[in-house]
């Protein structure tokens, strides 16, 4: 949520940041701004505008400003509308400190009625404004002192990056639970809230780690602790568009190497195992495990459902799973032999960090899937397995989930083959997830007649999707997608639930999806949709090849590939990413930065 991008160096030119920024669009893209020391003038100047980041550049080109150092950043509002009052940067009273921020002020009322009082005057609404508010209060000609002494003020969580007209050639840079690196270059250095921002520039960078502060000038950098650099594993094009038209598409058309990544050299097809490094440390531990809570939020979530069927059935350990935001307020009952797995795409998400860290704060052994290295979930777990799926910068998350799906499978095998698991069966299990990349190369051939599909419904003001057992997810996963992208009403909901209510909704202007494939649920999902037909409501089906009677009773229906019915979900809902996404690209909407969204969701 929010991006940040500071720079000191040679260049004065502020666009090389806007391109760093613009990396960083998809975190946030409510408003933007930026600050610039100009060195003949002594005065920092400052733009901001409502809107995308090109807004920004139209007014940088239209103004004279350059300068050394600069920061910027994009804005997903939490505290305060959306204006340009409110877009950062801001700063303090006489325009001297400036300061850029990602993270959340808890304590900024009490902080922001002392500062009045002592004299300050504010402007904005934000929570970081008390910050440039409270740095100017200990500011006595140098910046990282006073910041010191603000921060202890400070409850909450913060990436902050900070310069002043009067200790000027220098960026202070501070983080507590929000993320923070600075890129090197030779004697330039380029910080940002995520390396997406730097990665064309330089692979070098550190990390700067809780409670840390930076002061960097052109000459050095200092932090307290010496820290070795350490290079990323990020390429350009993982963070390019490469021909398509968004982010999104991309990232659904690339899950057949997206999953290649995520089982590679993790899968020993003789022995019928797992091989999950990150897990070596723990695996003495997992053996004794009899119960697994799952906490995640959104379509990470809806990966964990699924996760609970698979570990359930093949792993024989019981599982629970729980929104991040709902774990963190419960009196779970925790014991010695409960763990807790932690899903997350960013690695980033407050609900899940919180639930992860009331685990911890109970002693129980704590498991992340994340797919970002180095994220705050995968520092604070005991061991975990990373997805591998490359960055994700379209909001709606398609690649990272199907990872997801893929790494419960092969974390299914490693625990179900410490357990009751039979050889054959973890051979069986491991030579269909070997399969996987191929199948979904198969599904992603649908994507014209998917989009057709799309073109015939694009006026439907309401969806349902329904689907049973490890499809229901995917029915919920469905609705997400839908919703987020193409602003549609849509409903997921476990078939068998259709007549307890939902079915009274149905008429001929309401379509539904039904995750129709051929398994142990099959027929029970059939009679479901042959209610919905009676009822006169149209149904598109995703079915599985070689099943002709779905014709009958479906309007529509696109065929998938035969699996392991706990491998299904990954092959079910890619049709239904292209939905939303065709939908969404119908409709006029900007699918990669659906409006009130964010990537990833720092705050509570
Ligand atoms: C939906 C979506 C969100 C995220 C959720 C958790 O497409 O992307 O629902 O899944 O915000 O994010 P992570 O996985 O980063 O914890």
């Amino acid at each position: 949520m929010c991006g940040i991008v500071g720079y000191i160096g040679k260049e004065t030119n502020p666009q090389i940041g806007l391109e760093a920024l613009k990396r960083l669009e998809y975190r946030g893209y409510d408003s933007a701004g930026m600050a610039v020391f100009n060195f003949e003038k002594k005065q920092i100047y400052c733009l901001k505008c409502v809107g995308r980041i090109s807004n920004l550049e139209d007014k940088l080109s239209n103004s004279a400003i350059f300068g050394t150092p600069f920061i910027m950043h994009t804005r997903w509002a939490t505290t305060g509308r959306v204006n340009e009052v409110n877009a950062h940067p801001h700063s303090d009273c006489k325009g001297n400190i400036w300061v850029v921020h990602n993270g959340i002020i808890e304590n900024y009322q009490e902080l922001k009625e002392e500062l009045i009082k002592e004299g300050h005057r504010f402007v904005s609404e934000t929570d970081t404004e008390v910050l440039s508010h409270l740095i100017e209060k200990y500011f006595k000609g140098n910046l990282e002192e006073a910041v010191r002494k603000a921060l202890k003020e400070v409850k909450g969580t913060y990436a902050l990056v900070i310069i002043s007209r009067e200790d000027p050639y220098k960026i202070v840079a501070a983080s507590l639970s929000s993320p923070l690196l600075i890129g090197i270059n030779g004697k330039e250095y380029l910080i940002a809230s995520d390396p997406a921002a730097i990665v064309s520039y330089t692979k070098k960078i550190i990390n700067l780690e809780d409670n840390e502060i930076a002061t960097i000038t052109p000459e050095k950098f200092f932090i307290f602790k010496e820290k070795v650099p350490q290079e990323i594993e990020l390429e350009v094009e993982d963070i390019q568009k490469e021909g398509y038209s968004h982010f999104m598409l991309k990232e659904i058309m690339e899950q057949p190497r997206s999953l290649k990544h995520s089982q590679q050299g993790r899968i020993l097809l003789e022995e019928g195992l797992a091989k999950l490094g990150g897990l070596e440390d723990v695996k003495d531990k997992l053996k004794e495990i009899k119960r697994l809570i799952i906490v995640a939020c959104g379509t990470a979530y809806h990966a964990g459902l699924v996760g609970e069927y698979m570990l359930e059935e093949y792993a024989g350990i019981p599982v629970e799973v729980d929104f991040g935001s709902e774990f963190r307020y419960r009196k779970p009952i925790l014991d010695e032999n409960t763990a807790l797995l932690a899903i997350s795409q960013s690695g980033e998400t407050a609900d899940t960090i919180a639930a992860l860290r009331e685990a911890k704060r109970k002693g129980i052994l704590t498991l992340g899937i994340v797919n970002v290295v180095g994220s705050t979930v995968s520092r604070e777990t005991d061991a975990g397995v990373y997805n591998h799926a490359g960055p994700e910068i379209g909001v709606a998350s398609t690649k990272a989930f199907t990872s997801q799906l893929e790494v419960l499978a092969l974390l299914t095998l490693f625990l179900g083959r410490q357990r009751e698991m039979s050889l054959v069966m973890g051979q069986r299990i491991a030579k269909e997830i070997l399969k996987i990349p191929e199948l979904v190369e198969k599904v992603l051939q649908t994507r014209s007649e998917v989009k057709k599909i799309a073109e015939k419904y694009k006026d439907a003001k309401n969806f349902l999707f329904i689907g049973r057992k490890y499809n229901y997810p995917i029915a919920l996963e469905g609705a997400l997608k839908l919703k987020e992208i193409s602003y549609i009403h849509a409903e997921g909901y476990g078939a068998g639930e259709m007549k307890h209510g939902p079915l009274a909704l149905i008429d001929k202007n309401f379509p539904t999806i039904a995750i129709l494939t051929s398994d142990s649920v099959y027929k029970k999902t059939l009679s479901n949709a042959e209610e919905i037909k009676t009822r006169e409501g149209p149904i598109i089906a995703i079915a599985t090849e070689g099943n002709d009677e779905i014709k009958n009773i479906t309007e529509d229906v696109i065929y998938i590939p035969k699996t392991l019915e706990m491998l299904t979900p990954i092959l079910s809902v890619i049709p239904l990413q292209l939905f939303s996404y065709y939908m969404g690209v119908l409709k006029g909407y900007d699918v990669d930065k659906p409006r009130n969204l964010a990537k990833s969701v720092t705050v509570e």
